[in-house]
């Protein structure tokens, strides 16, 4: 399996709006459209863009969302996964799995409307990794 492009940096935050906030005075950067619900990952989602990649910053939804506990752990938010692409995530899942990564679930419907799953990061050198399909059209 080849490494594919760095989609993004997952940042958590306890408020979208603050980080767009310090995104906008920081560097005047704009947030790729408005914050939406990702319900089946538990979190609300705002993408700022960079040149050549995104920030997905990401607030917990709901009171199960695994973004909490992260927040518990580090009150001002933090950086939280990379996410890179790859051409069939099934194919992606199976090499990982075959090589003892573990992969944490099944694909699931991600925020750029592909399939994704997450790698967990003690096999991947403490690392959240989110492994995402390559979208089929441009977004
Ligand atoms: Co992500």
């Amino acid at each position: 399996m080849k490494l594919g492009r760095l989609n993004h940096v997952g940042v958590a935050t306890p408020s979208i709006e603050d980080s767009l906030a310090l995104y906008a005075r920081l560097f005047g950067a704009q947030p790729h459209g408005s914050a939406f619900d990702l319900p089946a990952q538990g979190v609300r989602v705002c993408f700022v863009d960079t040149p050549n990649s995104q920030i997905e910053l990401i607030e917990p939804l709901g009171p199960d969302s695994p973004v909490r506990k992260f927040l518990e752990k580090n009150p001002l938010g933090g950086q939280h996964h990379v996410c890179f692409e790859v051409p069939d995530i099934h194919a992606a899942k199976a090499v990982f799995e075959a090589k003892g990564a573990r992969v944490l679930g099944e694909p699931r419907l991600g925020a750029h409307g592909t399939l994704v799953f997450f790698v967990h990061p003690k096999d991947m050198g403490g690392v959240l990794t989110e492994i995402m399909e390559t979208p089929k059209q441009a977004h």
